[in-house]
């Protein structure tokens, strides 16, 4: 009965072993020392060769018992270490794995905080489509074929397939207004109305630190009665001190010509403390306006002895360079992001 007895300590000593292991190695070197090819298991299961076969009938089954429980006991230790390793606890002073944040690029805060202003002065925000028909870019806005006006305005032309004629891409938003003052002659809409309209348009000219070819201008208009340019200016100042939140900026407005207005003018703008001889202490141009010439009016079907308006179209990232003291507008379609980030989220 040598045999019995020994095999019954093993079974204690082995599930002992099998409690006391705290970690997967040490469940695994219990389980090579015990259960392993040269574990005990296996030296005392060559003992039985010399066992009695009245012996072997009795310590057959209990071998099998003392397999079974400490198989069993390997398996429930495994299980315990594993959930114990994942039940360390978290720790919460460690530094956080860095995660990219992305930021609002600074042409379209400008862009958002314009359309806010205007739409709190009851401007209705439109757009219409960047490839354009040459009436509407042109045509309506009483710049008719050959005129010199078109020099300054060159632009890309497109043949499409089907299409009548050739195509460009608008070259201001001021094809918005001939698009507008159109749904007037057709019924589908009656003054008074105030539209902006904040969009791309597109050049051919050689592209500088002051220049792109394609580019986003803010247009606004206004058809109503008794219209002035008291009220052009007025609405000029009023989204600039909004845009620009500061205190030093000077406005100059200047005689100027547009076939589309009458009369017509441009604004430049400068910053009485910028550093004397800086970019921003010389006048820069922002925009140009005027009141409705009478002939764009009535090419829409608007009565101009019953109706006036004001309309200026202005350059969002000339804007967005003063607001943020950009000195290059190729920063805008850069898409450098050292540079873009500075931004940040809206200011
Ligand atoms: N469309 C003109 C331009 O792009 C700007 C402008 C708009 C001038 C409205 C007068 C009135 O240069």
């Amino acid at each position: 009965m040598a045999l019995q007895d020994e095999l019954e300590q093993a079974q204690t000593a082995a599930l002992a072993a099998f409690a006391a292991a705290t970690d997967a190695a040490a469940v695994e070197a219990v389980r090579v020392a015990w259960l392993g090819r040269s574990g005990r298991i296996k030296a005392l299961q060559q003992g039985f060769g010399a066992a009695s076969p009245e012996e072997k009938r009795q310590l057959g089954p209990l071998f099998n018992t003392v397999m079974e429980a400490l198989k069993a006991a390997l398996v429930d230790a495994q299980a315990r270490v594993s959930s114990a390793e994942t039940d360390v606890p978290i720790d919460l002073t460690l530094p956080e794995r860095p995660r990219p944040v992305g930021s609002v690029h600074p042409l379209s805060q400008v862009a958002e905080e314009v359309e806010r202003i205007f739409s709190s002065m009851g401007y209705a925000v439109v757009d219409g489509p960047h490839i354009e028909a040459d009436e509407f870019n042109f045509g309506r806005l009483n710049i008719p074929p050959d005129h010199p006006a078109r020099d300054s305005q060159d632009t890309f032309w497109l043949d499409l397939p089907g299409a009548a004629e050739k195509r460009l891409l608008r070259t201001h938003t001021s094809s918005v207004q001939s698009r507008t003052y159109q749904q007037v002659g057709l019924g589908k809409l009656t003054p008074p109305f105030r539209r902006v309209v904040v969009g791309k348009v597109f050049r051919y000219e050689a592209v500088d630190a002051t220049h792109d070819n394609t580019f986003t201008q803010v247009e606004g208009f206004v058809v109503d009665r008794d219209i002035t340019v008291a009220h052009l200016i007025g609405t000029i100042r009023t989204m600039l001190t909004a845009v620009l939140r500061r205190d030093d900026v000077e406005v100059r407005l200047r005689p100027s010509f547009f076939p589309f207005v009458e009369p017509g003018f441009e604004v430049d703008v400068r910053l009485t403390s910028a550093e004397p001889g800086s970019r921003f202490a010389r006048w820069v141009e922002l925009l140009g306006c005027g009141m409705i010439h009478p002939r764009v009016l009535e090419a829409g079907g608007i009565d101009p002895a019953e109706w006036q308006g004001f309309a200026f179209g202005l350059g969002l990232e000339r804007l967005a360079m003063i607001r943020h003291g950009i000195a290059d507008i190729r920063v805008f379609n850069g898409a450098d992001l050292r540079s873009l980030e500075q931004f940040g989220a809206y200011g």
